[in-house]
């Protein structure tokens, strides 16, 4: 897979290069490319802002510096002609990071690390100027996307989620890709709780049927667990798995 990153403050992304993203890319499954958005303004103080259009407060991010930089990742990801695979026609994914956009879940990051060229186009200040989203269609699979109902001060933060999010569900990422299987959410239900050795501490023991040996009991308490946690923590999930469970009955 491809990501690039455009921002004004691409160190932000430099976390990536550590543990299991950093591995992967080294090992070649993933290639991570940042720019600098500035790069692509060419005023004399390479500004990316200007004020609002009809008036308000802060500053909006201007649509052509964008465009260019854009425009400069799809010529650097263009694959030589004889390279190109005939399922290669997809356009590459946009990813805009806002508040107001599509809320990413497990499902969703299952999706995007099928796709070979992810854009992430963090904005800062008020936001980009609404002709570049509308533009962006024309080479771009533009998906405005949120990690959550919160505000952060800019996309940065947020592309980082995603991209972990995304990428430690390529084959190869993770060490073990049997903790995919378990983890939460990989069934729509919260994990059920883990211990280690000691089978005593500070006077707490583990659940005695987790030394029991006995697999099909053991198995059986963790459904159970993952059922008990998420009825109790996330009612709106427990909600969809009823449902889910109902339709594949019937
Ligand atoms: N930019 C600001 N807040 C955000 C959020 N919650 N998700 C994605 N991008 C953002």
């Amino acid at each position: 897979m491809r990501i690039d990153l455009i921002s004004i403050f691409p160190e932000f992304f430099d976390v990536l290069d550590l543990s299991l993203i950093g591995k992967a890319q080294r090992e070649g499954r993933l290639a991570v490319h940042r720019h600098q958005l500035r790069d692509f303004s060419f005023d004399k103080h390479r500004s990316v802002d200007d004020t609002p259009t009809g008036g308000g407060a802060g500053m909006v991010m201007k649509p052509e510096p964008w465009a260019l930089a854009l425009e400069h990742v799809l010529t650097q990801a263009q694959p030589p002609a004889h390279a190109q695979s005939p399922d290669a026609e997809g356009l590459p994914t946009l990813i805009i990071p806002t508040p107001a956009g599509e809320v990413l879940t497990q499902h969703t990051a299952q999706q995007l690390a099928r796709t070979e060229h992810l854009v992430f186009a963090p904005g800062r200040f008020e936001g980009i100027d609404q002709r570049l989203l509308d533009w962006a269609p024309q080479h771009f699979d533009v998906r405005p996307m949120s990690i959550g109902d919160y505000v952060l001060n800019g996309g940065e933060s947020a592309v980082v989620v995603m991209v972990e999010a995304i990428t430690r569900l390529i084959p190869g990422v993770l060490g073990n890709p049997e903790s995919l299987a378990e983890e939460s959410h990989a069934h729509g239900l919260l994990e059920y709780p883990v211990y280690t050795k000691p089978a005593r501490w500070r006077g707490l023991d583990v659940p005695e049927i987790l030394l029991s040996g006995d697999h099909a009991k053991i198995a059986a308490w963790r459904a159970q667990q993952q059922d008990v946690r998420t009825r109790k923590l996330r009612p709106d999930l427990w909600a969809k798995h009823v449902v889910a469970q109902e339709k594949n009955l019937t």
